[in-house]
């Protein structure tokens, strides 16, 4: 078979080792490689490079994605689908591997459903993906802002200030609450559960009354403030009203509203650190690419059988196969057992 390998949406640490896992295990297989640049978009335009075992030689370690990425939503292209098909019959291609998240992978699950050969790879450092227990990125992520979160305790403490940290996390806060819960942070605040600005700063305040002189507040940048409680500010803050093609906003924001409020409402000095693209960038952990790798190798096996539109999971510490369907179903939220742990920490 030829089999066609592209990544998509936001970029991951970890997509090299599964693009380096994917192509080696196929070539092992017996089959042709050839990549698909800039995600979806390069499907349609027809952009592709050779794969082989020497362009995937030393890529394991490096962050980002040798093939690129793009946010194209083939569904919101007059013909996309069809155009898609074409590409993929025009350049020889027998099957594809998708590697991405919520959005990428939902195309995949409709082309699968038109008959395309498909097999996806669950990547995002939000962890918010269904019928996978981790998605490969996300270690990576928490790291990164455990590392963060140690660093500003100590300068808050010498500074007795509050800092606000907002972490990445669109409609999951999973790297709010395993950063948070591992950094030690004093209050966690995730999409999943809207939160009261005044029961924030009592907490707080109780806190400081107890005679510690410093917090650390750790935001997603999507949690929600719970309506009216406080103006402007109610409800999700976005950095920009843009929609992109999979109808979401640009969001970002929410620590420095934060820090403002809680500043005004318990006169502590406030800061707010936004570690933004800094988690999605640079080397995966040494869990990411295990990970990573073993995602890779249990696709290439998919392919190889023609298990079309099922995608390569972790549950528990298995890899098994899913249906793509069912991993783009509904997202994966927090867990509000794990919450509840955590909460035990706050103030
Ligand atoms: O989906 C992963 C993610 O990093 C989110 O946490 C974040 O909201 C979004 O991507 C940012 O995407 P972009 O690269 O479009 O700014």
């Amino acid at each position: 078979m030829k089999i066609g390998v592209l990544t998509g949406g936001g970029d991951c640490p970890g997509l090299n080792a599964v693009i380096r896992a994917v192509v080696r295990k196929s070539i092992q297989n017996g089959h042709e490689m050839i990549g698909i640049k800039e995600g979806w978009r390069g499907l349609l335009e027809s952009k592709f490079i050779k794969l082989d075992l020497e362009s995937v030689s030393g890529i394991l370690h490096r962050g980002g994605t040798i093939l690129r990425s793009s946010r194209t939503n083939v569904y919101k292209i007059a013909g996309g689908e069809a155009q898609a098909m074409k590409s993929m019959k025009e350049s020889g291609m027998d099957a594809l591997v998708a590697i991405g998240g919520e959005d990428t992978l939902g195309i995949a699950s409709k082309l699968a459903k038109a008959g395309v050969h498909v097999v996806g790879v669950p990547k995002t450092i939000d962890n918010d993906l269904n019928a996978t227990d981790f998605t490969f990125g996300f270690d990576t992520a928490v790291n990164i802002a455990t590392e963060a979160i140690d660093r500003l305790h100590t300068t808050a403490e010498s500074h007795n200030r509050v800092i606000v940290v907002e972490v990445m996390g669109r409609h999951a806060g999973w790297i709010a609450v395993y950063s948070g819960m591992a950094g030690g942070a004093d209050i966690i605040l995730i999409p999943e559960k809207p939160f009261d600005i005044n029961e924030v700063c009592e907490t707080l305040k109780k806190r400081h009354a107890r005679g510690k002189d410093f917090s650390i507040v750790v935001a997603s940048e999507g949690a929600i403030f719970k309506k009216d409680e406080t103006k402007p500010s109610d409800g999700v803050v976005v950095s920009s009203e843009k929609i992109d093609s999979f109808g979401h906003v640009q969001l970002g924001g929410i620590g420095n509203i934060l820090a403002e409020e809680i500043e005004k409402r318990t006169g502590f000095e406030t800061r707010a650190t936004v570690l933004g693209y800094l988690q999605r960038g640079g080397s995966p952990s040494a869990y990411d690419r295990v990970l990573g790798t073993r995602l890779g190798v249990f696709a290439a096996e998919l392919v190889d059988q023609g298990q079309w539109g099922k995608m390569a999971a972790i549950q528990g510490t298995d890899i098994v196969a899913v249906s793509l369907e069912e991993a783009v179903g509904k997202l994966k939220t927090v867990d509000m057992k794990l919450y509840e742990v955590a909460s035990t920490f706050f103030g």
